[in-house]
């Protein structure tokens, strides 16, 4: 035997005892575990990003060309619109076989291909889930019409009267007229909180319930990361004939929350559920077994009246009363979405205040409650304001998320109905179609001509312009890569002048500062160092990389109209 032999071992064993010993002396935290809590979100829709085939329509594998570009801008996870076979009368939220690949956009295969791209450049696809409803040109519903006695007939909402709330509760006012209608093939009434052609499923039934858990499991099996779920409190209600606020069924979403987790741990739902703040915790569960994300639309309505009015009090207020969550839970923050933005929280002259500042016209409004603009347009171009807005996005304390377009400030074609202002297709080159697609016409208008044409904005122009705005949100991406106490950590707000949003983060013992300005003037603020703040780095000056020094344990700050500037406390240059 070797007689170093019991000399090698005695340090080994007191390796691995030391190793055991530093285990226990770290304390793991569970956030950092959840990808989700610190991920970068991009939202877009096949059919619009980028045809490869040339019949005009967006596809799989035009997708698959451009996962690079995804990459290169430095996003996480891809949620994906829905893609499954539909009529599109809802641009395919009127799904017609959620177990299939819509055609226009590719083949199963196509789709299978796509994952295994994103899967190799390590980014993770969510797709939407429209459990709420289907395509009225879903079989279930044909059978369900046709047949009363049919099982499938239980999987909707029928009765046999008119409601006498049969107008009551629209999604979609002054388009739509009723969420009761009649129909003359099952010669009842059924229920749509949608659009007439959208019946709502009735999740009061256990076969539809297992088989929305059949969907979830068949496309986890394909895998996907996560559901952005549709319509979340609309799905959960029990349709009720004559009463407004029906009942909710919220173990609807926890048992989905449990059944996708146990299918893979890390997969997540994310909610549309736009709630009052009070009601956040029966969709989050009190202990987070509820939906993992939930988008922010109460913080979004105040984030647009700051933008309108330059001063953040009331979104400060929205902050703080959304502020309480499950700790495994995540807010999902946007600027804009593929929908209008939804004011109906604010008051009628709050409400007013935003359409007067960003949606004048009455073209540019919606259902009453929105505006059915992107933001570019809707900021008038103000370069300042656009990038403090992504700048804030990127800094609000939960997980971002960017629409396709957005990062080039893409603008919007009124001319289209509804929502499908902010659907055009994607605009990558100065290229005839804005590179989108080789057909002599796209089956949606590019945007062309003026100040947000394909001509003038489009990716390849600013991936060559250092100062495009596309390198800005590239290199805001960077940063909050960098800052993982903004997804993870604690936050608290100090008012410091009423135009001035200003954060500080905390995570593990390191901290983050930011501050955004909401005026055009330039603000001059001073902020108290807090306990154990020696100084400060600008993390937002590439050039200076300074470090502000606190002067009777006060910092003073300029920000010049809507600036915004990042710290990293205590870091050394
Ligand atoms: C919410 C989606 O965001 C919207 O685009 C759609 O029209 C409705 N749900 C109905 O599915």
């Amino acid at each position: 035997m070797n007689r170093r032999f019991p000399v090698i071992l005695l340090y080994g064993l007191l390796l691995l005892w030391s190793g055991s010993l530093r285990a226990q002396y770290v304390i793991r935290d569970a956030a950092e575990d959840r990808w989700y809590k610190n991920s970068i979100i991009y939202n877009l829709d096949v059919h619009t990003f980028k045809d490869s085939d040339g019949d005009g329509q967006g596809d799989f594998q035009g997708l698959i060309q451009q996962l690079d570009y995804l990459k290169g801008l430095g996003v996480d996870a891809l949620w994906l619109a829905p893609f499954q076979p539909s009529p599109r009368r809802d641009d395919g939220y009127d799904v017609a076989d959620f177990y299939g690949v819509d055609s226009t956009c590719g083949t199963p295969g196509d789709f299978a291909a796509f994952m295994y791209q994103a899967k190799l450049r390590g980014l993770r696809v969510i797709m939407d889930m429209v459990l709420n409803h289907t395509s009225d040109a879903h079989p279930w519903f044909k059978r369900a019409r046709q047949d009363t006695a049919s099982p499938y007939h239980q999987w909707y909402a029928w009765t046999q009267q008119r409601p006498s709330n049969y107008d009551k509760g629209m999604a979609f006012p002054g388009v739509q007229r009723e969420v009761w209608s009649y129909d003359s093939v099952a010669k009842a009434w059924y229920y749509h909180r949608f659009y007439r052609f959208q019946p709502d499923l009735n999740f009061a039934n256990p076969y539809l319930r297992s088989e929305a858990e059949r969907i979830l499991a068949y496309w986890l099996q394909q895998g996907v990361a996560g559901f952005r779920l549709d319509a979340v409190p609309f799905m959960i209600e029990v349709a009720t004939p004559g009463v407004d606020q029906p009942p909710q069924q919220y173990e609807v979403i926890t048992g989905m929350q449990r059944f996708v987790q146990w299918h893979n741990g890390s997969a997540i739902v994310l909610g549309e559920a736009n709630v009052p703040p009070e009601d956040n915790v029966k969709y989050f569960g009190e202990n987070g077994e509820g939906l993992q994300m939930m988008f922010n639309f109460y913080v979004n309505q105040y984030l647009f009246y700051a933008f309108a009015t330059g001063k953040p009090a009331l979104l400060v207020k929205a902050l703080q009363d959304t502020k309480k969550k499950p700790a495994t839970a995540q807010w999902a923050y946007f600027l804009r979405n593929h929908d209008e933005i939804d004011l109906g929280r604010l008051s009628t002259k709050q409400r007013n205040e935003v359409y007067q500042a960003f949606g004048p016209d009455t073209s540019m409004q919606l259902y009453d409650r929105g505006i059915r603009r992107r933001l570019a347009p809707m900021f008038n171009n103000n370069r300042p304001l656009m990038e403090m807005a992504y700048s804030l996005l990127f800094a609000l304390p939960g997980t971002p998320v960017i629409r396709y377009g957005e990062e080039i400030g893409m603008g919007d074609d009124l001319r289209l109905q509804e929502r499908l202002a902010v659907r055009t297709p994607m605009q990558w080159s100065s290229a005839l179609q804005a590179g989108f697609t080789t057909a002599p016409k796209a089956f949606r208008p590019v945007i062309s001509g003026g100040d947000y044409g394909y001509e003038k904005v489009n990716v390849a122009a600013q991936q060559q312009n250092p100062g495009s705005l596309l390198r800005v949100i590239q290199e805001l991406i960077r940063l909050r890569r960098q800052c993982p106490e903004i997804g993870l950590g604690s936050w608290e707000i100090q008012q410091v002048a009423p135009a001035v949003l200003l954060m500080r983060y905390t995570f593990k013992g390191k901290s983050v500062l930011t501050l955004h300005n909401f005026s055009k003037m330039a603000q001059q603020v001073r902020l108290n160092a807090a306990a154990g703040d020696d100084y400060l780095l600008e993390l937002t000056d590439k050039d200076k990389r300074q470090q502000l020094q606190p002067v009777n344990r006060r910092y003073d700050i300029l920000l010049p109209g809507y600036g915004y500037k990042w710290y990293r406390v205590n870091a050394a240059l």
